[in-house]
């Protein structure tokens, strides 16, 4: 007997921001897992087993998931943001390539939800309206050198970048090594977005001209949108947007 292993995206942290699908999928579950924290932020029905677990066990979760699914659960898998944006959905795929034979009559579907960046680029505007990339400035799955680099193109390209992962305690130097580099590249009032918790009570919003910025206004709550060469503030009575136009100069930008 086989079951079906749904992943599935919360979004940034409000309820509302939660897709219907997934809702529904939510209601379906016999077994919910995930990082602790985001299992807590579903209100399943009682009779659903729910298997939190730490960080860093990606691989073990999306093992367990299968392992339940080919004893015939329904298994979801939940994230936040977006599952398949530096989430459990690749994770699973990892987990499935290991063993193909093994879990060949599994169902699996994965449920898109509001990303990080997404969800911050609305709450100041639209600075993603031209070209964009996002990096993930964790470096505990990838060398530092193909960071650096991919930032130095990003740049080169004049790409507005959203930086996932930007700081923690165990990484405190990545994000200053990428703020050295943003900085000796741009202008000094280019802008840059720090997006705190959003959607939550504690969520904090900041747009900061880079020259005034520092590796302390972001940490590993924080989605960090710093603007391409075209990137403008307006200002609205007291509201002050950031977006970044649909067209670009007719010039080169070197
Ligand atoms: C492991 S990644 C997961 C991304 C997630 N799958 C998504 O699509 O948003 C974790 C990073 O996402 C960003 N992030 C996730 N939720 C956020 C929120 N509510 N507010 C700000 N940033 C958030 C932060 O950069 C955080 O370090």
């Amino acid at each position: 007997m086989s079951g079906r292993v749904i992943v599935v995206g919360l979004g940034p942290g409000d309820p509302n921001q939660i897709t219907p699908q997934v809702a529904h999928a939510i209601n379906q579950a016999t077994d919910v897992i995930g990082y602790f924290p985001y299992v807590a932020r579903i209100n399943p029905k009682k009779s659903v087993k729910l298997h939190p677990s730490g960080n860093r066990v990606e691989i073990e979760r999306a093992e367990h998931a299968l392992a339940l699914a080919h004893e015939g659960s329904k298994v979801l898998i939940v994230s936040s943001g977006d599952p398949g944006i530096f989430a459990m959905a690749a994770a699973l795929f990892e987990a499935l390539e290991k063993n193909l034979s093994r879990w060949q009559n599994i169902d699996i579907e994965i449920l898109p939800g509001i990303t990080a960046m997404i969800a911050a680029a609305a709450r100041v505007g639209a600075p993603l309206g031209h070209d964009f990339c996002a990096i993930n400035l964790s470096d505990n799955l990838k060398p530092w050198s193909i960071i650096d680099k991919r930032i130095r193109m990003a740049l080169a390209a004049d790409f507005v970048i959203a930086f996932y992962n930007p700081r923690s305690k165990s990484r405190p130097k990545g994000f200053e090594k990428t703020l050295t580099l943003l900085q000796s590249h741009c202008e000094p009032e280019r802008p840059v977005i720090f997006a705190r918790a959003l959607s939550t009570n504690k969520e904090k919003l900041q747009i900061v001209p880079i020259r005034k910025v520092t590796a302390e206004m972001a940490d590993m709550r924080t989605v960090v949108i710093f603007g391409s060469s075209q990137t403008r503030i307006v200002k609205q009575n007291e509201r002050e947007w950031a977006y970044t136009p649909r067209f670009y100069p007719d010039k080169d930008i070197h």
